[in-house]
């Protein structure tokens, strides 16, 4: 949620941060701004939409060398012009970009008001900047970089809530930059300097970074660059080697979502490769599980989705009480649990401020925590005991499908980890060699007429059993995020004690049918709606007889695999269908609107 960014150096600063804008743009993309200043002038632009229509209105400062952006997805105010970052104090000397919430914005602002400052948008944002204004102008001494500085950890000090900030004065040569429960990375490169929420951006411009602490505070001036803690003291921090690999091409793809749905294959590789090695899974031992009696596996959205199989794998093959949580839910109505407890948390972003909060709670009950996250340096997945990546590469569509994958299989590598420690039983990962092989991407053809179908729909019912009914919550999560199109997942037994009067002549029904053992029941259900009107569309490994099969309107055949790996195999249709769907809908698949790919907001 949100993108921001800064620099000082030599190069022409509008360029820089539209550039990184652009790598941050999948943070938030409603309005996007920069300010720049060189020796005299501080000059705002910004534009609502893309970072493109930032770019076109952009008109170079003369020798501006330092400045700060931001790409907004709102959360106070409308995506108008107005309401874009960077925010402006009253005098017009302070520029500031944000982000994350502030929680005592409005008590702030009734006293900025009450003081004389005259606000101009709806956000929260706004306050930090007349506060600054108002903060310097009561300090003591010469106008010097230090005093500015003193001025943001004493406005930070009165905010409550979560920021990431960059900060610039029309007066003074540095940026200046804070960090609170939400990401901030800084880098140096021979005299120049930036700092961004995602250290992708330094890719090309250095080879380390420094990870912002919460609490952080710091500045970049024309030579140096310093940290320092709330209450002024210097900091020293310890540079990170900038291990990323930028991945931001669609390749021969038109999009990022079907390049990625594309990518699984390799996912499934490179979780085997990195899992096959001893050392992967070094820490965890006989020892750290044997306090263990329960699981708690907690995300949200599909995070979520990948951690409901999870714990129904685990609960299956370990034998020992294992449930999922949505980590909001985890957070505000936990369950009892404690130092028995393992809390996997799962995440594609590890910035998930609910997961981050949830987190929180389970260290301070003493859980063991692990993370199953695809950025590895992320605050989640440096925040737990134990650590397990995806692999997934960069993910930037907003609709997960590689990294959902990749989180149903790192879950069942656990499993099998876990298995092997307690039971002795062997670790063997040829399961996911064959899983890769049966995994059916390039029958896409086959999907779009079932897409153009249901992109007419204005509903669609989806029903499942058992990890068919999860499949059927991330099928759902899928079509909704990117087609708009309202899309429920039902229990197939639940049907009737309901849902059912929501069907009539022409609703679409998807049933999900993979497990023998229980495909008659769930095809009785589906017959039932069938009988009141619905279309169906079944998904199902099994072969139908002919006189059953004529009753759908499609029939996905997947490919089988034993266990709960078939989900894998039940959702790749459903990501293409997704996908589809979008696009026969006008959507731009890789930025569905009102959303964004990383929710550090609660
Ligand atoms: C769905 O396609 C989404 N991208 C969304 O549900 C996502 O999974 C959720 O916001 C959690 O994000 P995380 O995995 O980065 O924690």
């Amino acid at each position: 949620m949100c993108g921001i960014v800064g620099y000082f150096g030599k190069e022409p600063v509008e360029d820089i941060l539209i550039k990184k804008l652009k790598l941050l743009e999948y943070r938030g993309y409603d309005s996007a701004g920069i300010a720049v200043k060189n020796s005299t002038s501080l000059k705002v632009t910004k534009a609502v939409g893309e970072i493109s229509n930032l770019k076109a209105k952009v008109k170079p400062l003369n020798s501006a060398y330092l400045g700060i952006g931001h790409t907004r997805w709102a959360t106070h105010g409308k995506p108008i012009t107005t309401n874009a970052h960077p925010h402006l104090s009253t005098d017009k000397c302070w520029a500031v970009v944000h982000n994350g919430i502030i929680e005592n914005y409005e008590i702030l602002r009734e006293d900025l008001i009450d003081k004389g400052h005259h606000f101009l948008s709806h956000t929260d944002t706004e306050v930090i900047a007349k506060l600054l204004e108002q903060t310097f102008a009561n300090l003591p001494g010469d106008d010097s970089c230090d005093k500015y500085l003193t001025a943001l950890v004493n406005t930070c000090n009165a905010l409550d809530g979560s920021f990431a900030l960059g900060v610039i004065n029309k007066k003074a040569d540095c940026v200046l930059f804070a960090k609170n429960n939400s990401p901030l990375y800084v880098a140096v490169n021979n005299g120049e300097f930036m700092m961004a929420s995602d250290p992708t951006c330094f890719i090309g411009f250095s080879q380390s970074y420094f990870a912002l602490c919460d609490g952080d505070f710091g500045m970049m001036t024309k030579s140096c660059l310093t940290f320092c803690d709330k209450n002024l003291n210097k900091i020293e921090k310890t540079p990170v080697e900038l291990n990323l690999v930028y991945s931001g091409d669609t390749n021969d793809f038109n999009h990022f979502m079907l390049k990625e749905i594309y990518d699984s294959r390799r996912v499934i590789d490179n979780i085997i490769e990195l899992y096959s090695k001893k050392e992967t899974l070094s820490g965890f031992t006989k020892e750290t599980f044997k306090r263990i009696t329960n699981i708690k596996i907690i995300g949200c959205g599909s995070s979520y989705n990948a951690a409901v199989i999870g714990a129904k794998m685990m609960q299956e093959r370990l034998g020992i009480d294992c449930s999922a949580y949505v980590a909001s839910e985890f957070r505000y109505s936990p369950p009892t649990f404690g130092k028995n407890t393992m809390a996997i948390f799962v995440s594609q972003s590890g910035e998930t401020a609910d997961v981050l909060a949830a987190l929180n709670l389970a260290k301070a009950r003493g859980a063991l925590t692990v993370s199953v996250v695809n950025v590895e340096h992320s605050a989640l997945s440096k925040s737990t005991d134990l650590t397990m990546p995806l692999k997934a590469g960069m993910e930037i569509a907003v609709a997960s499908t590689k990294a959902y994958v990749g989180a149903v299989v790192v879950l069942y590598v656990l499993a099998l980890k876990f298995d092997s420690l307690i039971r002795k039983t062997g670790f063997d990962l040829q399961q996911l060699s064959t899983l890769k092989d049966l995994l059916q991407i390039e029958k896409e053809p086959e999907y779009q007429p079932i897409a153009r179908l249901l992109s007419k729909a204005d509903k669609l019912m989806m029903l499942g059993r058992g990890y068919d009914y999860y499949t059927a919550l991330e099928a759902c999560i899928k079509i909704v995020g990117t087609s708009y199109t309202s899309a429920t997942p039902y229990f197939a037994g639940e049907l009737k004690h309901g849902p059912l009067a929501l069907v009539s002549k022409g609703t679409y029904v998807i049933a999900f049918a993979t497990d023998n053992d229980i495909l008659t029941k769930t095809l009785a259900n589906a017959e039932e709606t069938a009988a009141r009107g619905a279309k169906l569309i079944l998904c199902t490994p099994i072969e139908l007889p002919k006189e059953q099969a004529s009753r759908f309107v499609h029939i996905i055949k997947v490919n089988k695999i034993d266990g709960p790996l078939q989900t894998v195999l039940n959702i790749i249709p459903w990501q293409i269908i997704a996908y589809y769907m979008s696009l026969y809908k006008g959507n731009n698949p890789d930025r569905p609107r009102n959303l964004a790919k990383s929710v550090t907001v609660e």
